[in-house]
């Protein structure tokens, strides 16, 4: 993100401040809630609304929810203030602010960080095509009707046709190409505009579907399932619950690709760091929280397991209750409409990552180097329309495993190498810390970074299972 553009990402006004950074005098935000807003915009989207729930779903319900809440408190808060020191202390982007930060091969992660970036983006475009082609379904009614013969309700048959094939590489190039000419046009201000809509929006139409899944018959099984946790569940199957929540909680929040690390780089020194970042935490969470109250009472109602739709749970769950409540097409459109702007603004914090390293890196301008990037994610998605397995593909690979890896390899940079600077940092705009930072410090250098470390292992392990069963099944049948 260059600084000529940021005015245009806050919508900066005329009170606008400067500070002195490395580059000289650089741009700040002129209001605490553009960046709060920026940071929310880039967190709520897909991982709250489509990657939680069949998180959930496949990890057995409220096991999961309590591992994964506590991952968000005592990991995910902890590990933003990491990307927020770095960025606020450098004031530069992702790339620039880790080769300032530190020397040697440390430059690497900087690179790393935009490869995840890239892999994101390829398949949470696909995901997002989905979105836009069930705006287009909830209008034309494609998706209601009678269940097939075989009791398969027409939600899920409608998922399964434009999940892969054609459809879906069409709405995977239209959004791209959204989130191109967004970037490119340089009108993210339009976007935040989008984002302060889109929040209340969010909580309005959810907060609807809440109430008529609460009236479904299949309520108090659901909210069981989701919100009384399972010990005996938990104790049983951790190996596979805690990389699913270490991965969920980083890419909800985020973390783990220098995102956060762009966003704080132009905040202001008398910023108190932790309470924007309990913010952000806090509201996330609560979106989070609030979409599984919809899907699980409907996907009980409709006899469906939790875990059976896989990747299709909220598209499924939530078409099958649109087709139930009277004005389902308007507030099919509103919702999946909501969901797509959501999704966008995740999506351009995702590409800035990679554009703005290509164009410190090769010298190009915005348009190009949007429009080449635009164009090689799209390409790294394409296949991820052929067979639902391949979103598996690509998502273990990211969330459990590269996130936790960018994560880990910055805390140790950060809290371990360069703790003096991190911690006077992270004092700034809060006064002395005493024995808090020190707390935060240690409680980053040791139990995160141990929990970080197993869940990456422990990904690793499953990553390879699903290469070796499930992935070398739908290769063999090709
Ligand atoms: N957090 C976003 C979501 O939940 C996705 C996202 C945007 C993301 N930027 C990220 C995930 C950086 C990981 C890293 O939909």
């Amino acid at each position: 993100m260059d600084p000529a553009n940021i005015d245009d990402l806050i919508g900066g006004g005329a009170e606008e401040t400067c500070r002195m950074s490395a580059e000289g005098v650089r741009e700040t935000w002129s209001t605490r809630i553009g960046f709060i807003l920026a940071a929310v915009g880039s967190a709520v989207g897909l991982g709250n609304i489509w990657r939680f729930p069949f998180q959930v779903g496949q990890e057995g319900g409220a096991a999961f929810m309590i591992m994964y809440l506590a991952f968000v408190v005592l990991i995910g808060f902890p590990a933003m203030l990491v990307e927020f020191v770095v960025g606020r202390k450098t004031g530069l982007n992702t790339v620039g602010a880790i080769r300032e930060f530190a020397g040697g091969a440390w430059k690497y992660l900087g690179g790393l960080f935009v490869f995840i970036g890239f892999v994101i983006l390829s398949y949470y475009s696909v995901v997002g095509g989905w979105v836009m082609r069930y705006i287009v379904g909830s209008a034309t009614g494609g998706y209601v009707g009678p269940p097939a013969a075989d009791g398969t309700p027409q939600a899920a048959q409608y998922f399964g046709k434009i999940a892969v094939g054609w459809d879906a590489l069409f709405f995977h190039a239209l959004f791209m190409l959204v989130v191109v000419a967004i970037v490119a046009l340089g009108v993210q201000r339009g976007i935040e505009l989008g984002v302060k809509i889109m929040v209340p929006a969010i909580i309005a139409i959810f907060g609807v579907l809440a109430v008529y899944a609460f009236t479904l018959s299949g309520a108090a099984e659901a909210y069981s399932y989701y919100l009384s946790p399972d010990l005996g569940y938990l104790l049983e199957n951790w190996q596979s619950i805690v990389p699913a929540a270490a991965g969920q909680g980083f890419f909800t929040l985020s973390l783990g690709m220098g995102v956060m690390i762009t966003y704080a780089s132009y905040l202001s020194e008398d910023e108190n760091l932790a309470i924007d970042g309990g913010s952000i935490v806090v509201f996330n969470t609560g979106i989070s929280i609030l979409t599984g109250l919809i899907v699980f009472p409907i996907l009980f109602s409709a006899d469906v397991d939790p875990g059976d739709p896989g990747a299709g749970a909220i598209f499924v769950s939530v078409a099958e209750a649109l087709g139930g409540i009277p004005l389902g097409e308007l507030v099919g459109v509103l919702f999946f409409g909501t969901v797509a702007i959501a999704a966008l603004s995740s999506a351009i914090s995702l590409i800035e990552v990679v554009v703005s390293y290509a164009i410190d890196e090769f010298g190009v301008d915005r348009l190009t180097a949007t429009a080449i990037v635009g164009a090689a994610i799209f390409v790294l998605g394409a296949p991820v329309t052929y067979d639902t397995v391949m979103v598996d593909l690509y998502d273990i690979l990211a969330a459990k495993i590269l996130l936790l890896t960018g994560g880990i390899l910055l805390i140790v940079l950060v809290a371990w190498l360069s703790a003096d600077e991190a911690l006077e940092e992270l004092e700034k705009g809060v006064g002395r810390l005493g024995s808090n930072g020190i707390v935060w410090l240690w409680v980053v250098r040791v139990p995160v970074l141990i929990v970080l470390v197993v869940s990456l292992a422990l990904g690793v392990i499953e990553y390879a299972d699903f290469l070796t069963g499930d992935f070398a099944e739908f290769l063999g049948n090709l």
